[in-house]
């Protein structure tokens, strides 16, 4: 009895999902941008060549060219359409034409790729010196925060800086990791390349670390804070802190655009100082060392690596 049951459930359950399958999704963009590269396998094919090179590679132990070739396929493969399909861009509606130009109402490759240039030709808006004007069309406020630094004007003047998705992935657009930074600010701060500050990575990575930290000291603080609440203590100083502590770390990203780190570091440490008064109003008896004081051995990582990067630096210019 209880199988037929089963059997009757099972039936069920795939003609619904049959039916499911056919109903059209009800974000269907009309963009034929969207539209044909949603369905292409050319990337995919190209991405099946490099990773066989890089098995290639891999076996004979070719380090160096290996990371170019994973940037390439990051970039041309798998990335583009199935990135940027997560990103908050697809979600608010930020079309590949908004960025590469073309003409979304024709459907043919041809014609849709109307005026088109690869990102390596300097009139492309993707080329790196033009994303800045790019992405500013809808993001003025970190441009103009950008242009204030030393490295718009470097940019500008000898073509040697970063561009806007040296830290945000061109279609992802989520927040640099930490590691990310030894690889693209290194690419020009190491003693090989010679661009002052060579610490710079470290530093860079050191900070991101401590924002992550504070964003999770916030998320444990609004936790502690909802079961405070629903045990009836009054939380609305430990919410204003929290409060303060949130805009803070809001007010964080404009020193990245501008490469001001300058004062950085004591920001965040006031922003931590209110998650710790949050965390001793909602949270008096534990005492969490680990969520509310600053981050494990905070500058002791990147001092070292400093030191001796200007050990090295020392030697190399002796030489
Ligand atoms: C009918 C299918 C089709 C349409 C429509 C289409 N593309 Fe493409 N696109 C392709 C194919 C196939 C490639 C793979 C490379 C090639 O064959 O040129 C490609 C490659 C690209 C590239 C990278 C290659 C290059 O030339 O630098 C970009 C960027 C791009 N498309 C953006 C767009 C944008 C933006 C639109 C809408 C305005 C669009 N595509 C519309 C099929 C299409
Ligand atoms: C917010 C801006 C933006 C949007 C939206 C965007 N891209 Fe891109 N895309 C870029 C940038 C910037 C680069 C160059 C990255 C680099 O050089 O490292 C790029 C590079 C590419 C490349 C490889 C390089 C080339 O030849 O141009 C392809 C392919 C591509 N994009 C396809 C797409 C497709 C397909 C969509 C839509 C599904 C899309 N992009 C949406 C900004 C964007
Ligand atoms: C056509 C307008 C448009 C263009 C061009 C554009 N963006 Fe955006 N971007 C948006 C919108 C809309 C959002 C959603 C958040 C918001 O409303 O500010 C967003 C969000 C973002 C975010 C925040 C993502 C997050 O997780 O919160 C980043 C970072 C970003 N864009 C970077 C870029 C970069 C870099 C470029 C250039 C390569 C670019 N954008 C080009 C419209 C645009
Ligand atoms: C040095 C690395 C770096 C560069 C270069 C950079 N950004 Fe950012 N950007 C960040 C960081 C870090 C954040 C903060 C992310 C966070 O805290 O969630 C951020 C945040 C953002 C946001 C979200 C705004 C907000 O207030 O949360 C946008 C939009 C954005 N960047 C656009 C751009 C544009 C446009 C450019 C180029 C003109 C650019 N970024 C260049 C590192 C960078
Ligand atoms: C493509 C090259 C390039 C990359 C990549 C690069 N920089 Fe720079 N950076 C420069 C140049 C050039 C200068 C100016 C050096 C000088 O004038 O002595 C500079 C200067 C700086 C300065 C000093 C600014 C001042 O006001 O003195 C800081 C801080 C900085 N960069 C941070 C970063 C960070 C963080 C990253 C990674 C997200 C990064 N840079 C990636 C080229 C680069």
């Amino acid at each position: 009895m209880r199988s037929v049951l089963f059997g009757r459930l099972l039936i069920v359950v795939i003609v619904l999902a049959g039916i499911l399958m056919f109903i059209p999704e009800g974000t269907a963009i009309e963009n034929s941008c969207v539209n044909c590269h949603k369905t292409l396998t050319p990337f995919i094919e190209e991405q099946k060549r490099f990773n066989q090179i890089r098995i290639q590679h891999l076996e004979r132990n070719a380090m160096c060219s290996l990371e170019c070739h994973e940037d390439k396929v990051r970039q041309l493969a798998t990335a583009n359409y199935q990135q940027w399909s997560e990103s908050v861009h697809a979600l608010k509606g930020v079309t590949c034409e908004a960025c590469h130009g073309g003409d979304v109402t024709q459907t043919t490759k041809e014609k849709a790729h109307v005026d088109f240039k690869s990102n390596t030709d300097p009139l492309s808006p993707v080329y790196y010196t033009n994303v800045p004007e790019t992405c500013g069309k809808c993001h003025q406020k970190e441009l103009d925060n950008f242009k204030n630094s030393i490295h718009y004007q470097k940019l500008e003047s000898l073509q040697l800086a970063p561009t806007c998705t040296t830290c945000h992935h061109p279609h992802t657009f989520t927040k640099p990791n930490p590691e990310d930074f030894r690889v693209s600010c290194g690419n020009c701060h190491s003693v090989y390349k010679k661009v002052a500050p060579i610490d710079i990575p470290l530093t860079a990575e050191d900070m991101i670390r401590k924002v992550n930290k504070l964003q999770f000291n916030i998320d444990m603080a609004r936790q502690d804070i909802f079961w405070a609440e629903k045990n009836g203590t009054d939380v609305t100083q430990a919410k204003k802190y929290t409060e303060n502590a949130l805009n803070t770390l809001g007010s964080l990203a404009p020193m990245w655009h501008e490469f001001n780190m300058t004062h950085f570091e004591v920001t965040i440490d006031l922003a931590n100082k209110e998650i710790k008064k949050a965390e001793d109003i909602v949270n008096p008896t534990t005492t969490t060392p680990s969520k509310t004081t600053t981050p494990e051995v905070p500058g002791f990582e990147g001092l070292v690596g400093f030191v001796s990067l200007m050990a090295v630096f020392y030697v190399v210019r002796k030489k």
